[in-house]
């Protein structure tokens, strides 16, 4: 067994583990760079990160159409409740659970976390997961903040980091988070996708190859790669 993790731009994930299809921030319809349509994906499980547009994305049509679990933090979890989403499975910071798919928990992370209604969305997090013994780390919308090393010390295989700065860490505070956290495979998200986190991510990874032990990976949009 192996992971396939396929970027669809911005922070938006598919994974597939085993049988599974796992969509993280499933931004779709409206991010400007994949082709992929909500309307057509498969789906077993969601995972959303914090409240904002582009990251909850496309999560209600997805899930109300191919019942796929979404799991997120107990606020968005019940807003999802309210907006027909029937299969929920709320955790909160700090609290992992062995899903079929693997050991997920929620970290933190630094950053707001309204729903796109007004709703109050708990607060922002970032993803853990332990599956077919690799550990990948989604931090998530946040500024650089220095537990990441916490997260760190847990062995991370691959860590996908915002470097659009402006909503999120920037650039520089990505490569001291890529030192805090130390991954053997580092790839940037949130960027190029707004005109205001237009961004060179080639440069950025030549940085990470050049000031960090880690290995930079840069995918175009629907691009995949084995963890
Ligand atoms: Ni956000
Ligand atoms: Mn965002």
């Amino acid at each position: 067994m192996a992971i396939q993790l396929t970027w669809h731009g911005h922070s938006a994930f598919r994974l597939d583990i085993g049988d599974d299809a796992i969509w993280i921030d499933p931004f779709l319809s409206d991010n400007g760079v994949t082709s992929v349509s909500p309307t057509q994906v498969d789906a077993d499980y969601i995972l959303v990160t914090h409240g904002h547009g582009d990251h909850v994305g496309d999560t209600v049509q997805i899930a109300k159409r191919t019942g796929a679990l979404v799991i997120s933090n107990f606020e968005i979890c019940n807003w999802l409740q309210s907006q027909g989403v029937e299969r929920t499975h709320p955790q909160h910071i700090g609290g992992g659970f062995e899903h079929p798919f693997g050991y997920l928990k929620l970290t933190i992370a630094h950053h707001g976390c309204s729903l796109p209604d007004g709703s109050y969305g708990g607060a922002p997090a970032g993803l853990l997961l332990t599956a077919d013994e690799r550990r990948l780390y989604f931090a998530g919308d946040t500024g650089l903040f220095y537990d990441m090393r916490l997260t760190g010390e847990e062995g991370i295989d691959l860590a996908a980091l915002p470097i659009g700065d402006n909503f999120t860490m920037g650039p520089d505070d990505a490569i001291r988070a890529v030192q805090l956290i130390a991954p053997r495979v580092v790839m940037p998200t949130h960027y190029d996708t707004f005109d205001v986190i237009r961004q060179d991510p080639t440069r950025w990874i030549e940085r990470v190859e050049e000031e960090t032990e880690a290995k930079g990976l840069l995918l175009e949009p629907e691009e995949s790669y084995e963890v």
